[in-house]
């Protein structure tokens, strides 16, 4: 399908001025409608109505400067007209009773995206559509009346991808998924999700990266990077502290100045720093008592003002309105005039009631022509860079085939090994079947649900995948698990169907396998694999028990097996397919080895069968802590706000000490501390040297990894800093660079350079309105995990620095302390 609607103001001066000697005139013959004016054609691109007043407007003079066009345009514009463009196209088709969308003809542009612009065709303003997510481009596959298909490629969840610690190779993810953007013929990607996991418990953690905001911002960078280079957009998201679910359209975020500063906000100030994405989307809750979305601190001051964002900062689909319940009465409307004044320029997906207020907020003056001058500037800045613009004749025809091969291998390198007791793995013997456990291993989970969901063509399942790789799988076992795994789902689909569009997963029963079966399998085969699953998405939380806790079937079955398979003397892998922290602690000394990859995208099984396989060597490192208890992160003691069944306030008075922060400074011993992660072959780092043991405005640390171990492997180091810490209360230390090293061949080495800047020395001191670095001695610390460290050393700052003033902002709503050490 071709995009038919043309534009008048395709192409930037620039760009139309090079293309300027193509040009040619030519009579419109596509529609019987009179049209006296001709179609300029400039090397392709026509644009229509030219001479439609019988002058050359501003506007359609691609001669000039975009600003200068843009500014004609606007002032050609009904007061109508404006309030349009600051508000999506809203959601065709949406039963709202049901929150279900009408089985109806999907009448977008590209059916199954999330809005998008209005289009303007008197003035040649293209809509440009908005698609969601993080995990690849979330379409409808099927279309009325339309034997082609519309899959997309389903690439591994943001932790997952997280979990490589590998900027080039997110990049590279990037690209691809911002390939199917373009070639579907979408204009903004709603991703990456780059909120902190601050909890375990959060329904959306799989969306996001980290509990670390140095990670996260590196790693979204990567990714808008890779989706930008492809002439489309992204839209980080959601911009901030909604790190939970429940409630998340009322509940009021308390959070200091100085958590905000360092924790929610510093990966989004990393990724506009280094990405420019072409969007920002606000989140749904309150923050400090006013909804983010007309935060004018936020959105204006620390977002454009202190870091220099350039693009377009969107609503989420109806944020400002208190609840889903409150969109039903269709005369309720959001708070537009702080909306948009505060800098949130377009409302999504826009709803006929917010045109109307627009409109007589605009007639009364209320909001001024300058104000919505600069919303306006800015939909229109997006409206032109887009390929909807341009007219971009998208194929249809993504690089699925490239693009299962790159989730394939960035599942793999995605992969966390947490355990191998007696090197368990790589598993290569093939002469006698697997005995495979679990449901989640006849049916892989490749990503969450909700908007985080992608339409693939097809999953590949563990069973499949080590079938893949040539391993034999036990046939009763297989036998038993099939159908009882489609009669489980068959039941999941339907609740979740009756349910409505945000009705949350529920984890699938385990099959009680017999003991007489486990203990047959356990002399035929010769080893066990144990899958457990777990699945959430937007709407809703995780639960502790029989979700992050195991359930008892779950623990039943690891007994069982592992039991009967030692008793044999054969080993048992565990492999989570999971979207967030589980428990760990109770069980994983019964088991020999235990593979994380997370939810890894439709090639998953494959995935999964390379890293077993030892195709590939494990690279991937966790990127949060994995607690022993549920209750032992700081961040438990309050979630998940009050009161808990629609908790209304949420007080993060952990401040800083959110994951390892909390866990390393206040000695409390995870299972598995951030970080970590096993490989098939052993590394050396040594050799650290700094640039310079007095900091001035730069330190370079380089150490050198060596590969001493028999296979090719990567490695991450991590480098911690721990500062003076006298007047500054600090956690004991703070990831402040990272790097991973190339695919290393035995007994090969690599020199890999971490670089510290003044901002990484700095705290955020709330009453001087600064990010200042205390004077004194530092120590850096590099390892390959935040425990195992191979290298320090030191260095002095010689005075205090203040690095950077800020503005006041955030002012508390209520009082409350900060944790402190
Ligand atoms: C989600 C966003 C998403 C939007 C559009 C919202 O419910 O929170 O992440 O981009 O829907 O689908």
């Amino acid at each position: 399908m071709r995009n038919k609607s043309i534009s008048k103001i395709a192409k930037t001066s620039l760009l139309s001025a090079l293309l300027f000697s193509g040009i040619s005139w030519a009579n419109n013959s596509e529609t019987n409608e009179p049209k006296p004016n001709p179609i300029l054609t400039i090397n392709g691109f026509s644009f229509s109505d030219l001479n439609r007043n019988g002058k050359l407007d501003k506007y359609e003079d691609y001669r000039l400067s975009t600003q200068d066009r843009i500014q004609d345009l606007i002032n050609q514009m009904t007061d109508e007209e404006k309030a349009s463009m600051l508000i999506g196209i809203g959601m065709p088709g949406f039963d709202w009773a049901k929150m279900q969308f009408n089985t109806g003809k999907d009448t977008a542009k590209v059916p199954g995206s999330a809005g998008g612009t209005t289009a303007i065709s008197r003035l040649g303003i293209p809509s440009i559509i908005v698609s969601d997510g993080p995990a690849g481009l979330r379409i409808k596959p099927i279309r009325e009346e339309d034997s082609n298909t519309y899959y997309a490629t389903a690439f591994p969840v943001g932790t997952a991808l997280a979990s490589t610690w590998n900027e080039a190779l997110i990049n590279s993810v990037g690209k691809a998924m911002g390939n199917e953007v373009r070639e579907y013929g979408v204009d903004v990607l709603l991703g990456p999700g780059m909120n902190i996991h601050r909890n375990p418990l959060c329904g959306r953690n799989f969306e996001y990266y980290s509990e670390d905001p140095l990670l996260t911002g590196k790693i979204a960078a990567a990714m808008v990077n890779g989706i930008q280079s492809n002439g489309v957009g992204t839209s980080v998201k959601h911009f901030a502290a909604n790190n939970q679910e429940r409630n998340r359209m009322g509940v009021n975020a308390h959070v200091s100045e100085r958590a905000l500063r360092e924790i929610y906000l510093r990966g989004f100030e990393i990724t506009v720093k280094e990405a420019q994405p072409w969007t920002v989307m606000s989140s749904y809750n309150f923050l400090n008592g006013a909804y983010t979305s007309a935060r004018k601190d936020l959105l204006t001051t620390v977002l454009r003002d202190e870091w220099g964002f350039k693009g377009l900062v969107m609503t989420d689909w109806f944020g400002g309105y208190n609840g889903f319940g409150a969109i039903r009465d269709k005369d309720a409307v959001s708070d537009v005039v702080k909306q948009l004044t505060a800098g949130n320029d377009l409302l999504m997906p826009g709803l006929p009631a917010q045109k109307k207020a627009i409109v007589t907020n605009i007639k009364n003056g209320t909001l001024s022509k300058e104000d919505i001058n600069i919303n306006l500037t800015r939909v229109l800045e997006l409206v032109m860079r887009s390929p909807a613009m341009s007219n971009y004749e998208y194929s249809n025809k993504p690089n699925l085939k490239e693009n299962a091969q790159v989730t394939r291998d960035a599942a793999a390198e995605g992969v966390v090994l947490l355990k191998n007791e007696g090197n368990v793995l790589p598993f290569t013997s093939k002469s006698a079947p697997l005995a495979v456990f679990g449901i989640t291993s006849y049916d892989f989970i490749s990503g969450g649900t909700g908007s985080g969901d992608v339409n693939e063509a097809y999953s590949i399942s563990l069973i499949d995948g080590l079938t893949n790789s040539g391993f034999s799988i036990d046939a009763e076992l297989e036998g038993l698990y099939n159908p009882f795994m489609k009669a489980q789902k068959e039941i999941e689909t339907k609740r979740r169907e009756k349910e409505g569009l945000l009705a949350t997963p529920k984890r699938l029963q385990e099959l009680e396998v017999s003991s007489e079966i486990v203990q047959q399998k356990a002399k035929s085969s010769e080893l066990a694999l144990i899958t457990i699953g777990r699945n959430a998405g937007e709407g809703d939380d995780r639960k502790v028990d029989e979700d992050f806790n195991l359930a008892q079937d779950e623990v039943n079955l690891i007994n069982t097996v592992s039991t009967a398979f030692h008793a044999q003397g054969k080993k048992v892998v565990v492999v989570l397919n999971i979207g967030g922290v589980i428990e760990t602690a109770s069980w994983k000394d019964k088991v020999d080895a235990i593979l994380l990859p997370w939810q890894p995208g439709q090639e998953g099984g494959n995935s999964v069968a390379d890293v077993f396989s030892g195709k590939v060597t494990p690279s991937g490192k966790l990127t949060m802590t994995f607690p022993v208890k549920y209750e032992d992160a700081a961040a438990t003691k309050n979630w998940i706000g009050t009161p808990a069944e629609n908790p209304t306030d949420v007080t993060y008075e952990e401040g800083v000490y959110v994951g390892y922060r909390y866990f390393n400074t206040f000695n409390v011993k995870p299972s598995y501390e951030f970080g970590y992660g096993l490989s098939y072959t052993t590394f050396d780092v040594s050799a650290i040297k700094l640039s310079s043991t007095t900091f001035t405005n730069k330190i370079e640390v380089t150490v050198t990894v060596k590969n001493t171990g028999k296979v090719a492997g990567k490695e991450v180091v991590q480098l911690y800093l721990s500062s003076p810490a006298k007047n500054i209360d600090k956690p004991s230390s703070e990831l402040k660079a990272f790097a991973k090293t190339n695919l290393l061949q035995a007994g090969e080495s690599q020199t890999l350079t971490l670089t510290l800047n003044p901002k990484d020395l700095a705290s955020f001191i709330t009453n001087k309105n600064a990010w200042i670095a205390e004077a004194g001695s530092y120590k850096v610390a590099v390892g390959t995990s935040s425990f195992d460290i191979k290298q320090t050393a030191q260095f002095s700052l010689a005075k205090e620095l203040v690095v950077e003033k800020t503005h006041s902002s955030f002012a508390a709503d209520v009082k409350f302390e900060d944790l402190k050490h």
